[in-house]
């Protein structure tokens, strides 16, 4: 996967090319479009069929349902805030990435069970930032991590420079490249 996934929010679906072309600008091939609103399956489909060279997946799905709908769109890979049994084993049986949210030794265990290696640890600020990240990585050194929530410029750098990270999530990344782009 790529180092940086950003959360991107969709409100309306005519948004899509302006905060995908942004993204690609800023050299960001990814993003993880949100099922916060009402027409993130369509935008996923949108942006998979029209930006075929960005790995593009569903974020926030809480329930099968919403997995479904994703994979349904194209989504290339799902991630939840917390973890979701169902959704895991969707995704498993469809060969696709799931990034559950997992923030305590036995959701990480949970994960484990189900096949899972990388696991995104949110609200990372709250749950106690890197520290915490160190501290609950070094019982499993099979697992990867994905912070994300109040990770920005700021604290990124830092984030980065530990080995157990598989890649960083943020909304940050999309107000980044849609203010580069409006500074042009
Ligand atoms: C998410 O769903 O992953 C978060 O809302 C992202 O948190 P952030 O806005 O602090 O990056």
């Amino acid at each position: 996967m790529e180092k940086f996934v950003p959360v991107v929010v969709i409100k309306e679906l005519s948004e899509t090319d302006k905060i995908l072309t942004a993204l690609k600008n800023n050299g960001i091939n990814t993003a993880e479009i949100t099922f916060r609103t009402a027409c993130a399956a369509e935008a996923i489909e949108y942006a998979c069929k029209n930006y075929p060279d960005m790995s593009i997946g569903a974020g926030t799905v809480i329930n099968a349902e919403q997995c479904e709908a994703a994979l349904a769109a194209g989504a290339q890979f799902i991630v939840s805030p917390g973890l979701s049994v169902s959704v895991a084993k969707i995704c498993n049986e469809r060969n696709i990435p799931y990034y559950p949210g997992c923030v305590t030794p036995t959701e990480i265990m949970q994960a484990l069970e189900l096949g899972i290696t990388t696991v995104k640890f949110f609200p990372a600020n709250i749950y106690g930032g890197l520290k915490a990240l160190k501290a609950l990585a070094a019982p499993f050194p099979q697992i990867k991590f994905i912070p994300t929530g109040g990770v920005d410029r700021s604290n990124i750098d830092e984030f980065l420079a530990f080995d157990k990270i598989a890649a960083i999530g943020g909304s940050f990344f999309v107000k980044e490249a849609l203010d580069k782009m409006e500074e042009k």
